[in-house]
């Protein structure tokens, strides 16, 4: 019996790692996490609405936490599980990408295992897993461009809230969504593989594939590629993460491949500037992931507020990394305190609601 802490129960991910849990005897919910809807209708051995993650998950001490919360607000929880080496589902990229070295060091202390849920990441652990860090020529990270796909810089001028949110491949939250349409997730993406995998900036590609099937790639020095495929279904990466090493089955079809279109594209990071910014701020280091993280976090809560155009996500972003100092963090108070400056100083430069 593996006793799973699932926190953010009630999002997209939560909700279908409930349906994974249900399906498989050997999983159990010993603790469930909200941030402010109900949890009424998940049976879990311990509930939380609100409040300190890390004391939930002192009291109920499982042994893998799912952290499908949505932003910085996982932090603490990804940092609690790696220092104790409780196996760690992690779909909360962000606190990854926000707590860089301070997570990687945290790990080595627990040596519990990390196991992705980004449906790139599982991939890319999956094309690894058995081989060495030498054999590796490049990571390639997949993604379907999202919503806006293929326009100008003119035709998204004004973009609301309605087409960001129209994603064509995937159902996720709506934080995410908006993501994938500003390409701040395969920002996102790219720190958080870096992180993962230990490989560095220049050889971590990005590439589109507008379908989802390809989910990543993993090129060797001997010439051979290893690509993982798949239908976009998140069921797919939360069960391998969650019974992990065993490959529980999943209700998904076969991949049909008589069916499918496979083709790829460069990104274009001109229009789609927060891709090249997650680069930088990740090659330049410290706190400039936290940094970026924070200031996109509250750019497309305004955003989706209707208070920021969505060119101006990009705009905030940049401005927000000029400002930052990026000093490296010492412990996780200079991460909060990097996130809660960012913020303020963000928020100041906003348009007034
Ligand atoms: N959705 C996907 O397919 C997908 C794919 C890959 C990676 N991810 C990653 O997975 C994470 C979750 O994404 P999502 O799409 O599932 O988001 P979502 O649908 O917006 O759900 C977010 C969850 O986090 C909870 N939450 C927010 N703040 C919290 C806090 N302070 N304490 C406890 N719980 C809190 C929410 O609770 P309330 O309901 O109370 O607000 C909700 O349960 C994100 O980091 C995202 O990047 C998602």
């Amino acid at each position: 019996m593996k006793r799973v802490a699932l926190l953010g129960a009630t999002g997209s991910i939560g909700r279908q790692a409930i349906e994974i849990v249900e399906a498989h005897p050997e999983l159990e919910l010993c603790a469930a996490a909200s941030g402010s809807t109900s949890l009424d209708d998940v049976d879990a051995a311990l509930k939380q609405v609100g409040g300190d993650l890390t004391e939930l998950l002192e009291r109920a001490q499982p042994d893998v936490v799912l952290n499908a919360v949505v932003g910085f607000a996982g932090i603490h929880a990804t940092l609690w599980a790696l220092e104790r080496g409780v196996d760690l589902a992690l779909a909360n990229k962000e606190s990854l990408v926000a707590a860089g070295e301070l997570a990687l060091a945290a790990r080595a202390r627990g040596a519990g295992r990390l196991l992705p849920v980004d449906s790139e990441h599982s991939a890319l652990h999956q094309c690894l897993e058995g081989r060495s860090a030498e054999q590796v020529d490049s990571l390639v990270l997949t993604g379907s461009g999202g919503p806006f796909r293929g326009r100008t810089r003119d035709e998204l001028v004004d973009a609301v809230p309605d087409e960001a949110l129209a994603h064509p491949t995937w159902r996720m939250g709506p934080k995410i969504t908006v993501d994938s349409a500003t390409l701040a997730n395969k920002g996102l993406e790219l720190i958080e593989a870096h992180f993962l995998f230990d490989i560095p900036y220049d050889r971590i590609e990005v590439v589109l594939q507008p379908t989802s099937i390809v989910h990543s790639l993993v090129r060797f020095r001997d010439g051979a590629t290893l690509a993982h495929l798949g239908y976009p279904d998140m069921r797919v990466p939360i069960s391998y993460a969650l019974t992990y090493p065993e490959r529980a089955a999943t209700p998904l079809p076969p991949l049909d491949l008589t069916s499918l279109t496979l083709s790829f594209e460069s990104p274009d990071v001109e229009t789609f500037h927060m891709l090249a910014l997650a680069r930088a701020a990740g090659e330049r280091g410290g706190t400039y992931p936290c940094a970026y993280n924070a200031a996109n976090e509250v750019a497309v809560a305004a955003f989706l507020a209707g208070r920021l155009p969505f060119l101006g996500i990009a705009e905030v972003v940049t401005d927000a990394l000029e400002r930052a100092d990026g000093a490296p963090a010492r412990d996780v108070a200079d991460l909060v305190e990097c996130d809660r400056r960012t913020r303020a100083n963000v928020g100041e430069r906003l348009p007034v609601a």
